[in-house]
C-alpha cells in the first residue's frame, strides 16, 4: 500500500517534469528496474511503472497478490503512458511474480478498448500489429531483460576497456544483452522487432536513485543500464535524443533531475569536492581507484547520452591531470 501511494506521487512528478521540459506528456517512458531497490522500498519502482500505465495490483480472495488490473481512465485522469521496462538480471531472478505482473499490466492496457490518445500502450501495440502482423500479446510485450542466467548490458565493460569505436556499438550491445522479452508466462523470448519499435517510441528514459551511498557516477551499472537504453533509443530514433531522468528519492518527497543535473551535482559534491577526494586519498590506492571509477563512469554517461556538461571535464582535468602535485600523489599511491 505504501509503495502504491508513493509510486503514484513519484510517477506524477516525473510526468510533471517531462511536461515542463517538453510541453507534453511522454507517450513512452523507458524505466530501468533493479532488484535491490525494489526490495528496499517494498516495490516502490514497480508501483511507479504500474501508475504510469494506470494499473494496480490484483489480489485473490485470500488477499494475496496474484496479478494486475487496470485503473479506470476516469480515476486515472490522464492517458495511460506506455512503459518499456528494462529489468536487471537480479530483478528477474528475485521477482518472477512481479515480472509477470508488469507484463500483465501492459497486456491489459493494450487490450483495453480505449481511444488511442488516452491509451498509448494500445496505440503503440496496434501500430506494431498493423506494420508487422502477429498477435496483440506479442505487440504488447513491454518487459525486457537478459537471457536466463545472464546479467548486465556489457556497456560498462566496453567503456572501461575502451573496446568500442562508435556509440552505436554500445546501443547494439545493449540490445543484444537486454533484448529478451518476458511475457505473462514469465519465459524469455527474443522479440527484436517489438523491441526496436518500442525503442523508437521512447520520449524519456528513467531510473530511481534510492540511496545516498551510491550515485549514478559511483558504480558503472547505472550508465550500463540507463545509459545503455538511452543510447539504444537514440539509435532507434535515427539520432534524436530522449530526455534522461533520475528520480532522486534519497530524501524528503523526492526530486526528478535531468541526467545532466544529476552528474553536475555528483561531480560538485564528490569528484570535485576536496573533502571527498582528500578523504579518498587518505585510503591510499583504493581511494585512487575510486576517483578513477568516478571519472570513467562520467565518461560512460557522455558515451551513452552525450549529456554531461563540458565544464565537468575541464574541472576534472584541472583537479587531477593538470595539477603536477596531485598527479604525483596519485602516481605515488
Ligand atoms: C539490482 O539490484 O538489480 C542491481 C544491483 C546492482 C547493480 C545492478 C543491478
Ligand atoms: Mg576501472
Amino acid at each position: 500500500a505504501f509503495a502504491m501511494a508513493d509510486g503514484a506521487a513519484q510517477a506524477e512528478r516525473l510526468l510533471e517534469r517531462h511536461r515542463t521540459d517538453n510541453g507534453a506528456l511522454p507517450e513512452t517512458v523507458a524505466v530501468v528496474l533493479w532488484g535491490t531497490d525494489n526490495l528496499k522500498t517494498e516495490g516502490g519502482p514497480i508501483a511507479q511503472v504500474l501508475r504510469l500505465i494506470g494499473a494496480e495490483p490484483r489480489h485473490d480472495s485470500y488477499g494475496r497478490l496474484c496479478g494486475a488490473r487496470l485503473i479506470p481512465l476516469e480515476r486515472l485522469g490522464r492517458p495511460r503512458i506506455d512503459v518499456m521496462v528494462s529489468l536487471s538480471g537480479i530483478f528477474r531472478d528475485l521477482l518472477p511474480l512481479q515480472t509477470k505482473l508488469l507484463a500483465e499490466a501492459a497486456l491489459l492496457a493494450a487490450e483495453a478498448e480505449e481511444p488511442a490518445e488516452m491509451n498509448f500502450v494500445r496505440k503503440h501495440a496496434l501500430a506494431f500489429q498493423a506494420q508487422h502482423g502477429g498477435s496483440l500479446a506479442d505487440a504488447a510485450l513491454r518487459v525486457f531483460s537478459n537471457a536466463d542466467g545472464a546479467y548486465g548490458a556489457n556497456v560498462n565493460l566496453m567503456v572501461d576497456n575502451g573496446t568500442w569505436q562508435d556509440e552505436d556499438e554500445l546501443a547494439e550491445a545493449y540490445m543484444r544483452r537486454k533484448g529478451h522479452a518476458y511475457g505473462v508466462d514469465g519465459r524469455p523470448r527474443r522479440q527484436d522487432a517489438v523491441m526496436q519499435h518500442m525503442l523508437s517510441t521512447v520520449d524519456a528514459t528513467y531510473q530511481n536513485l534510492d540511496s545516498v551511498e551510491l550515485g549514478v557516477t559511483t558504480v558503472s551499472h547505472y550508465f550500463d543500464s540507463l545509459g545503455g537504453i538511452s543510447r539504444a533509443v537514440r539509435r532507434a530514433k535515427g539520432g534524436a535524443e530522449a530526455s534522461v531522468y533520475i528520480g532522486d528519492q534519497t530524501r524528503g518527497a523526492g526530486t526528478v533531475r535531468s541526467l545532466s543535473e544529476q552528474v553536475a551535482l555528483e561531480s560538485r559534491t564528490r569528484a570535485l569536492n576536496p573533502k571527498w577526494y582528500e578523504g579518498m586519498l587518505a585510503h591510499g590506492y583504493e581511494g585512487v581507484r575510486q576517483i578513477e571509477e568516478h571519472v570513467t563512469n562520467t565518461m560512460g554517461w557522455s558515451a551513452t547520452t552525450g549529456q554531461v556538461s563540458p565544464w565537468v571535464y575541464q574541472h576534472l582535468a584541472q583537479t587531477y591531470m593538470l595539477d603536477p602535485e596531485m598527479r604525483a600523489r596519485l602516481a605515488e599511491l
